[in-house]
């Protein structure tokens, strides 16, 4: 019977060593036994960017990115999308199951009852300039909260960490609809503790002199798919840094401003900004292939495609695409979206882009969405991190009670100079440094 394990033989001794293979893995740290003496290291395993690493093992979200499949606990994202409310799906991803009706009410006050900030929190938010970039305000606000929440750094109460899960969900929309009305030179909204998650962050960003927000129904429903198509990605760039920062013990608030800030690039949940920047600059569906081939040629990339785990039509775009008709009935159509299909239509034909199994990603569609409410370019990766915040927070709690988990601290493979002369300052010889 076929063995799970992996045998290795070091062409440098010629001796064959025998690995465990679990869960379609080897360990890394079973490689150290390969060794050429008693005092040698023993063998690394090199993999920037993680490209064939598992990190951790995880119940949380599963994807399968050659057929396009992404599953939280175990249930499909289409299934969620069409029968669920965000707090219900973020209910799942936190304990592991679909809440009964009681247990949602209490989920749905706790949070509810959250959502309302420290006026000191709101004395700092408007200390920002006022062209501040919303991103910017919203990782500084909420690792700002560390400093109103002292008792969060003790991580090792879980009723304690339960708070403050409560919290960053509750008050996540709050910090996000303050830094878009300040950039705005609107004076700030309180929550409304009759609406819906949704609804009162609509609420917090639109109200004017009205008495009382009147959230659209279908706007307010189509935020509630996106945040939970948004909820959580597994080990993506952001998620890492959650676990990475929380791994060295750090309090909650700190750990979810870390990975708010890795969510904010361009590569990862800034590319829906730059999408919309790419369609103005393509300005046009006749434009669209002298575009296409210029990012075949090698100048820029097509925002909004590729992946580091699909090689299929991401499944969060197709249900975006959707979403986009619904929203569309109401604010009108984004004549932006015939930009975009045409530029998924002509890529999705391109050798260039079929080979490369390139294809449209959760980004690609929702800035689009999320113009035609009214919102700027500059606040879509915030809306981005509402949601996200779940499963930054999910993993994290995941993290903390995986006994195989340690502060992470990767390898490297040093390859500078050693054991160097001192040089005096008046010997030492000129040489160019590009800038100061
Ligand atoms: N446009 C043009 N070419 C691309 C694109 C793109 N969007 N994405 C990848 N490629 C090319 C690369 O140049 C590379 O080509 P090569 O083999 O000739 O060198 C090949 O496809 C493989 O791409 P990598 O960059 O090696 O793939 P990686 O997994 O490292 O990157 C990433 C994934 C960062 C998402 C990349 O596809 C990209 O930059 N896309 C645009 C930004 C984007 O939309 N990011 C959002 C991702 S979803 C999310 O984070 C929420």
């Amino acid at each position: 019977m076929a063995q799970d394990t992996l045998t290795i033989v070091d062409n440098r001794t010629n001796r064959p060593y025998s690995l465990s293979i679990e869960g379609g893995a080897v360990r890394a740290t079973d490689f150290r036994q390969i060794k050429t003496s008693p005092d040698d290291f023993g063998v690394m395993t090199y993999d920037p960017a993680f490209m064939n690493t598992a990190s951790c093992r995880s119940s949380i979200t599963f994807i399968d990115g050659e057929r396009g499949i992404l599953e939280y606990r175990g249930y499909p994202i289409e299934v969620l999308a069409e029968h669920c409310t965000f707090l219900e799906v973020a209910y799942l991803l936190l304990f592991g199951e679909l809440p009964k009706e009681a247990e949602l009410k209490n989920w749905v006050h706790a949070i509810t009852h959250h959502t309302m900030l420290h006026e000191n929190t709101k004395k700092f938010m408007e200390g920002f300039r006022h062209d501040a970039h919303p991103m910017a305000m919203l990782v500084s606000t909420v690792a700002a909260l560390a400093t109103v929440y002292p008792e969060a750094r003790d991580i090792h109460d879980p009723s304690n960490r339960l708070l403050q899960i409560e919290r960053l969900i509750g008050k996540m929309p709050s910090i996000a609809a303050m830094s878009y009305r300040h950039s705005l030179g609107f004076p700030y909204v309180y929550p409304d503790n009759d609406l819906s998650y949704s609804a009162n962050f609509m609420n917090m960003l639109w109200k004017m002199v009205e008495p009382k927000y009147a959230a659209n129904p279908v706007l307010a429903r189509a935020l509630d798919i996106l945040f939970i198509l948004h909820a959580d990605h597994e080990q993506n760039c952001s998620t890492n840094a959650m676990r990475s920062v929380g791994s060295s013990h750090a309090d909650p608030y700190l750990a979810t401003a870390a990975a708010a800030a890795a969510l904010s690039g361009p590569l990862h949940g800034g590319a829906n900004e730059e999408v919309l920047k790419m369609l103005d600059e393509i300005g046009s569906r006749e434009n669209v292939p002298s575009y296409v081939k210029k990012v075949r040629e090698g100048h820029g990339k097509l925002m909004g495609f590729g992946h580091r785990v699909y090689k299929n039509y991401d499944p969060r775009a197709k249900i975006i695409k959707w979403t986009a008709e619904q929203v569309f009935e109401v604010t009108g159509r984004n004549p932006k979206l015939d930009i975009a299909m045409e530029l998924e239509r002509i890529a999705l034909d391109d050798d260039y882009f079929v080979q490369r199994k390139l294809y449209p990603n959760v980004d690609f569609y929702s800035g689009i969405i999320y113009q035609a409410m009214g919102f700027k370019p500059e606040m879509f990766t915030v809306l981005f991190a509402i949601p996200r915040t779940v499963g930054w927070l999910a993993q994290w709690q995941e993290m903390l009670s995986d006994v195989d988990q340690k502060i992470a601290r990767p390898r490297q493979i040093y390859i500078g100079q050693r054991a160097r002369q001192f040089v005096p300052m008046e010997k030492r010889a000129l040489h160019a440094v590009t800038s100061h």
